[in-house]
């Protein structure tokens, strides 16, 4: 045997020793782990879109998510979403946004779909992920009746919950104050590229921190 086929044979050697599984390594890869089964994607893959994208099927009445309700979240929301010691209010405080700005469901959430989301991926608190679609949806529509966003006979759904106008749906608007331009590309009698000059730039107004030198030192920091 060659000295490098001893050296090989230890190593397959130490492998096996080791309980080294064989996968067959792709090329470019390790061979370590596992492709995931879709089933195991699905159960990571629980993010709800504001329109309702993703929500699972299943649903849940109005009155069956005040029992669930009752038994899961009360404790620390209140019965009517009132909230209890210093858990967060669930329901009121719609047009209080500018004065008192109560944030609830009802005053601040957008959507009603990331309430679903929210409840089944975080709530209730002390064991999140543990409830079932039909309750989620039952304690959707529970709070959104509360805050006299749906009927008593709402039945929360994929479909229901999505169609939901909230009361804030229209209150996150964010203005880009920067001035809309467009940039053409110049196709003729374009500029010689070669014929520019630069006669100034803002290296000399003040504004530019300086680029050499340790940050904390930079033109216009405090720190010295
Ligand atoms: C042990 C106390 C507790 C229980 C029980 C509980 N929650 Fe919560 N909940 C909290 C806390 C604390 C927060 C704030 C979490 C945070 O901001 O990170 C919260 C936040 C929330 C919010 C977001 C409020 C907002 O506007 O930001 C919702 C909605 C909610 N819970 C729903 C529920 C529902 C539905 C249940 C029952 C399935 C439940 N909670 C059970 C403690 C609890």
């Amino acid at each position: 045997m060659s000295s490098s086929a001893k050296i090989w044979a230890s190593i397959i050697v130490s492998g096996l020793m080791l309980g080294t599984t064989a996968h067959a390594a792709e090329p470019g890869s390790y061979g370590v782990g596992a492709t995931p089964t879709s089933d195991q994607i699905a159960q990571w893959s629980i993010a709800i879109k504001p329109d309702g994208s993703n929500l699972p099927p299943g649903s849940g009445t109005v009155s069956q998510g005040a029992d669930i309700y009752g038994n899961e979240c009360a404790a620390c929301h209140g019965t009517f979403g009132e909230g209890a010691a210093a858990y967060p209010k669930l329901a009121g405080g719609v047009g209080t946004l500018k004065t008192q700005k109560l944030k609830t469901v009802g005053s601040f959430w957008p959507y009603a779909p990331i309430l679903y989301d929210y409840i089944n991926r975080a709530m209730p608190f002390y064991a999140p992920r543990s409830l079932t679609s039909n309750q989620v949806y039952a304690i959707s529509a529970y709070i959104l009746n509360l805050n006299n966003i749906v009927p008593d006979d709402f039945v929360a759904n994929a479909k229901t919950l999505a169609a939901v106008k909230m009361p804030n749906r229209d209150g996150f608007i964010f203005k880009d104050p920067r001035p809309l331009t467009h940039d053409v590309e110049c196709m003729s009698h374009c500029a010689d590229a070669k014929a520019l000059v630069i006669t100034s730039d803002a290296s000399k107004a003040g504004i530019t921190p300086k680029t050499t030198g340790p940050v904390d030192n930079m033109q216009g920091s405090s720190a010295k």
